[in-house]
């Protein structure tokens, strides 16, 4: 069965972006892979965050993990800081890293344009995505389009590792699921996104009237005459609304108003209506079990073995790279 890793950071609840895009991946490689998944602390205090606030998202993010499908008695799933190996490894790989190639990373430039302080951690950040993945020997990542080039970075660390060491760490995959990329339902030329501001995402765990409010003042056009292409934001209309019935098993309703949109009859109140209901079929489920979970208080106790179980793997491998290394 082949290992798959993939981390998030705790930057606060997933958006429906992030659950189309991600989360529904991870949930469904859990049937026939061996997952482990991290909420990734030490890569969140790359830039400044408030440490009680951190803490708190960082458990929140994991309870969001299991209510959107990820079973922790099936997968690993942990916080990243409890596995300290993730650091040391973070070194190690640091030494085979070539300082060219994280000065073309498109993530640091975009990070860390129009700040006053740049850490050094937000640099060398790759390399910790890298010790993370490779901590496991992991063989396949699932991550989305902006991670790839990460991901390859990790693999050339790995190629440096082995040639320099001897053959240890398979170089991993990235596994781009059915690239759902959804867009702003105000603005439908941004991606769907949180940094842009509350109109621009619906929240997984968002009040149902707030998500009504939202696909209601989606943006459409004034409408089209047959045949004329779909605008952006009615495009993401039917998107949502395609994931969403897919998720349910039934993609009736989208073929129809397909046909009515393709013979210029379709009413935006009556798509709007089909997306709203359609993902709230999905989220609600979402949405009680998270309460429950949280509910429950059972989130540390969960993680504490989650860590131990990851743990015990990487030590295993820490130990073997040090002896490689000739270190201790
Ligand atoms: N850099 C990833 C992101 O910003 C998060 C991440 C950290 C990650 N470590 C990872 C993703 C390892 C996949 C594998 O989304």
């Amino acid at each position: 069965m082949t290992r798959i890793f993939s981390g998030i950071q705790p930057t606060g609840t997933p958006h429906i972006g992030n659950y189309f895009g991600a989360l529904r991946n991870w949930v469904a490689l859990q049937e026939d892979h061996e997952c482990v998944y991290c909420v990734v602390d030490y890569h969140a205090i790359t830039i400044e965050v408030d440490p009680t606030a951190l803490r708190q998202a960082s458990r929140n993010m994991a309870l969001d993990l299991m209510a959107c499908g990820i079973d922790p008695q099936r997968s690993i799933m942990f916080i990243q800081s409890a596995v300290p190996e993730h650091t040391e490894l973070a070194w190690i790989l640091g030494c085979v890293t070539s300082y060219g190639d994280l000065t073309r990373m498109t993530q640091f430039k975009d990070k860390s344009a129009g700040r006053k302080f740049i850490s050094a951690g937000l640099f060398t950040y790759p390399i910790l995505q890298a010790a993370d993945i490779l901590l496991y020997r992991t063989q396949g990542v699932p991550v989305g389009e902006d991670q790839v080039q990460h991901l390859e970075l990790s693999r050339r660390i790995a190629r440096r590792f082995n040639s320099r060491f001897g053959e240890f760490f398979p170089e991993p995959d990235p596994i781009v699921g059915k690239g759902a990329r959804i867009m702003s339902l105000a603005d439908p030329t941004i991606k769907m996104s949180k940094s842009a501001g509350e109109a621009h995402y619906i929240g997984v765990m968002e009040d149902e009237k707030s998500i009504q409010k939202k696909i209601r003042s989606a943006v459409t056009d004034t409408g089209l005459t047959a045949g004329e292409e779909m605008s952006p934001g009615v495009a993401t209309l039917f998107e949502i609304l395609e994931l969403s019935t897919e998720m349910l098993g039934d993609t009736s309703i989208v073929s129809e108003l397909k046909a009515d949109f393709g013979a210029g009859k379709l009413m935006y109140s009556h798509l709007k209506d089909a997306v709203f209901e359609n993902l709230m079929a999905v989220l609600r489920p979402i949405q009680a079990r998270r309460a429950e979970l949280a509910a429950s208080g059972k989130v540390d106790e969960i993680l504490a073995q989650g860590a131990e179980k990851a743990r015990v793997i990487a030590r295993e491998n820490i130990a073997k790279v040090r002896e490689l290394a000739g270190l201790g």
